[in-house]
């Protein structure tokens, strides 16, 4: 078997701490299971040179990390990547704030990822690079003559190409993903976004349903939607519920029922939105006064970006007044805690938690939806509310799908979830997890590599466009 070499700007090197974040949770155990290289950003900022690279072993796996100067983390990582990129792929242009300097910043980062990745690189290596930092990375290591099978997945949204037009200077940039052998996307819509792309804007010519030519070579498409360990989740959420810090948890809680919702402190997550939609559900259902804890867990993130500052700053005016107009001396209607916490004290939160908000207004999947529904106890399992605009929403059609823009509706779906019968919850419960058994990460791993490296063994060409369980 060839050498799998993932590269992402987030490396998820053991024993670096809890640290939110769906990309880094999804690589991890699918490396670990198959070994290689995983290749990316230490984290690390300096003034002067880049800290060079490091390597640390574990296992099969070799994370190797370098780090980045101050104004290639400036332009690349605050800058068009999650300034331009991020917004604009969540349909958000209100937000993106384009400049050129950062532009170029975001080539030059993926021309020195080109450069030092190529001196660990062996020709039949099997490359799967992740997510809208490194959309150029392919086209880079083409240039330097890498012929590997080199594969695209990202984990975030793909607008339609009228949204996607909106991106400055888009025409440099989206087609350098037909160099790569194959581009994964998260849903169906994703990928029929992209192909709309190619079509109207790059007028590439359509081999057939999953191949466009570009150039001298086929690039192909194919939804690959990212799952949890769905079996493992469940277990150790089991096992996590018999933990101090759990009991604890629940022991302060006085017998009340907890809703969580656990999400980075990003715009996309909606989570202002979310708060809106609790003050409505105490404004109209007060027989839920008292009775109701709303655990909100929400570590912050790229906070050098100025909207992610203004957001925390609105959030945290959202709690303050939620608790101030509705709390008791002995009664916090919401509890929001900025810390990161282990995947073992999430997955027992989860459990002990009636209801999971998970609200977003645009995810390209969202795994904390997943988990939740992972982590319930069969016979007695709460209930998920889930953002229509979350990719997990089209395989988890047995939640209560709401619009995260209509506070209304989600105050409605919130008291349906609390006061659900035992029967519905198990049915709905039951018909999630199969679809997150049947779909959990190892298989979504396994589909994009098969596909990646050997495209035209039975079963893999072409490259089915809607996956398993999605609607
Ligand atoms: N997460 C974590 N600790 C936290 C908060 C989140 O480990 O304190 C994990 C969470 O369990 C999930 C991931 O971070 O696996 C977040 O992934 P998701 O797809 O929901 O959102 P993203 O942050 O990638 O946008
Ligand atoms: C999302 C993105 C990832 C990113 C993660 C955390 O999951 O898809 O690429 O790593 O958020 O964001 P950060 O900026 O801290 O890496």
């Amino acid at each position: 078997m060839a050498r799998l070499v993932v590269v992402s700007n987030r490396v998820g090197v053991p024993e670096s701490g809890a640290r939110a974040g769906g990309l880094e949770v999804s690589i991890r155990p699918a490396l670990r299971r198959r070994g290689g290289i995983w290749f990316g950003w230490s984290g690390r900022v300096s003034d002067r040179d880049p800290e060079p690279a490091k390597t640390v072993e574990r296992d099969s796996v070799a994370y190797v990390t370098m780090g980045l100067r101050k104004d290639d983390y400036e332009e690349f990582y605050n800058g068009f990547a999650n300034r331009v990129l991020w917004p604009i792929l969540h349909y958000r242009l209100d937000l993106a704030e384009f400049s050129r300097r950062d532009l170029g910043g975001y080539f030059r980062v993926n021309e020195f990822f080109a450069r030092n990745l190529e001196t660990l690189l062996k020709p039949d290596d099997v490359i799967w690079v992740h997510d809208y930092h490194l959309i150029p990375l392919a086209k880079a290591l083409r240039e330097r003559g890498h012929k590997n099978r080199i594969g695209f997945f990202i984990h975030i949204p793909c607008p339609p190409p009228e949204v996607l037009t909106a991106l400055p200077n888009h025409e440099r940039l989206i087609p350098a993903l037909g160099h790569y052998d194959l581009v994964g996307f998260q849903t169906e819509t994703d990928a029929n976004n992209f192909s709309r792309y190619l079509t109207n804007e790059c007028a590439l010519k359509r081999i057939d349903d999953d191949r466009f030519a570009f150039d001298d070579r086929t690039v192909r498409i194919g939804v690959f939607p990212v799952g949890v360990e769905t079996e493992a989740f469940a277990r150790l959420a089991r096992r996590a519920m018999e933990s101090s810090f759990v009991r604890e948890v629940l022991g302060s809680l006085s017998g009340r029922i907890m809703m969580i919702g656990v999400d980075r402190l990003d715009y996309t997550k909606g989570i202002p939105e979310r708060m809106n939609a609790f003050e409505r559900f105490l404004a109209i259902f007060p027989e839920w006064h008292g009775n109701v804890t709303y655990l909100q867990i929400t570590p912050r993130s790229r906070t050098d970006i100025p909207e992610y500052g203004d957001l925390g700053r609105l959030v945290g005016e959202a709690v303050g007044r939620i608790n101030g107009a509705y709390g008791e001396a002995s009664w916090t209607p919401v509890r929001y805690i900025n810390k990161a916490h282990s995947r073992t004290a999430l997955a027992g939160l989860y459990r002990a938690a009636r209801v999971g908000l998970v609200t977003p207004l645009r995810d390209g999947m969202n795994l904390v939806a997943k988990e939740y529904a992972a982590a319930q106890n069969a016979d007695d399992p709460g209930v998920l509310v889930l953002s229509r605009f979350a990719g997990a929403a089209r395989e988890c059609t047995a939640a209560l799908l709401v619009n995260p823009y209509d506070p209304e509706g989600v105050a409605i779906a919130i008291n349906r979830a609390l006061a659900m019968p035992l029967e519905e919850r198990r049915q709905r419960h039951a018909a999630i997890f199969k679809v997150l058994a049947q779909n959990d990460l190892s298989h979504w791993a396994e589909r994009f590599l098969q596909a990646l490296e050997h495209p035209q063994a039975a079963g893999n060409a072409p490259v089915a466009r809607r996956a398993a369980g999605q609607r």
